[in-house]
């Protein structure tokens, strides 16, 4: 639970002699343009909230949040970090059984094996870019009572349609589907896809803020429901789980949306365009594989005669930190994970990984296509 994750700069910076800083952190999918300065400012102004004890459920922060996206208090809880609402919500739904859509983000499985819930895996293919097979979804969701959905899923960076989801959870009143938003604001168009506002029975919405607003050390993150659902998960709440500064900055967040909005906006633009242009420079030079990602994070598929401990080590020596995909179920030492950073660290991690490829890759047609 505590190993598998991206972003350890502190371990690397340890074995590099250096300081975590001084690492580009390409491994952690979190937004290349933030966190926004003035958030941070506010929150410099706010410091002294350290000194007292923050809201025990953090209720002024959550009415903040429904405002937001108009649903009801009642039907959002806040957490520290969706984390520990992951782990949380197999406990409190006491599943019999779940299922988690793979290759996907550790901790949903993580979450069943603490709480001793037996689940199983349904792999999305890599001939479909590794798209959800709604259909299959359907049949094995039909064996369990919860399953897992992450959309846009972490590492793949694909997504499934609102529509698609819907009739999904439609097709299956009796069983649970938690929905990680946490990649969403990311996506060309969220408010198409978002499931916030359904008023199915049988949905959980997960919503991240370390993510979008590069606020990850704040542990921030929020759970929207049914009112029903909501009281049973709320019975496992801790109090105290979010900060004053996290609270602090969610109510800047929700109160501020002629600056949070543009910053939502250049930061899709600015994912789309450096997204296009990492590709390009992989895709004309190497044979590379780069899965389509609605996401700022790509999934690469190495060609033959690299593995991604290689690609990793030496990214590493050269203080730039990526996603070793092989411990991800449904992927292998032939998968990495980068996550697009400023122009400049994607230009250097894009010719580092090229020279790699032409110093490591035999000829012939032995990509990873
Ligand atoms: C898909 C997904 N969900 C949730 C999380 C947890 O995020 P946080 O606890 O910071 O909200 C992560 C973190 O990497 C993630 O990738």
């Amino acid at each position: 639970m505590i190993n598998g994750h991206g972003g350890n700069i502190y371990r690397l910076a340890g074995q590099l002699g250096c300081r975590p800083e001084e690492i580009s952190d390409m491994s952690a999918n979190v937004n290349p343009l933030g966190p926004i300065p003035a958030l941070v400012d506010h929150l410099k102004m706010e410091i002294q909230a350290i000194a007292s004890l923050p809201e025990v459920d953090a209720g002024k922060v959550i009415r903040s949040f429904s405002r937001f996206y108009d649903v009801e208090p009642k039907q959002v809880m806040a957490g520290n970090g969706t984390t520990e609402l992951i782990y949380i919500i197999p406990r409190a739904i006491r599943s019999a059984r779940a299922l988690v859509v793979e290759p996907t983000y550790a901790d949903y499985q993580d979450a069943c094996k603490m709480n001793r819930i037996p689940f199983d895996h349904l792999f999305c293919k890599k001939e479909n870019n590794f798209v959800p097979d709604m259909d299959a979804i359907e049949k094995a969701a039909s064996k369990v009572d919860l399953v897992f959905i992450c959309n846009p899923n972490n590492p793949t960076g694909a997504m499934v349609s609102r529509s698609d989801l819907e009739s999904l959870c439609i097709s299956l009143p009796g069983t649970l589907f938690v929905i990680d938003e946490s990649y969403l604001p990311f996506a060309p168009v969220p408010a198409a896809v978002t499931m916030m506002g359904t008023d199915l029975s049988n949905v959980i919405v997960l919503n991240s803020m370390s993510k979008a607003f590069r606020v990850p050390g704040l542990r921030i993150g929020f759970i929207k429901t049914s009112e029903v659902l909501l009281e049973k998960l709320a019975s496992y709440a801790l109090p105290w789980s979010v900060n004053s500064l996290a609270q602090k900055a969610v109510e800047w967040l929700m109160t501020h949306p002629g600056q949070v909005n543009p910053f939502l906006e250049n930061t899709r633009a600015f994912i789309t365009s450096e997204k296009s242009r990492f590709k390009k420079s992989l895709e004309n030079k190497t044979r590379v594989r780069c899965f389509p990602s609605v996401t700022s994070f790509l999934l690469l598929g190495l060609p033959n005669g690299l593995n991604a401990h290689t690609v990793w080590q030496t990214m590493a020596t050269n203080r730039i930190l990526i996603r070793d995909c092989a411990n991800f179920n449904g992927l292998s030492d032939k998968f990495i994970r980068i996550s697009l950073k400023s122009e400049k660290e994607n230009s250097r991690a894009a010719d580092l990984l090229i020279q790699l490829c032409q110093n490591h890759t035999s000829t012939g047609d032995n990509h990873a296509r």
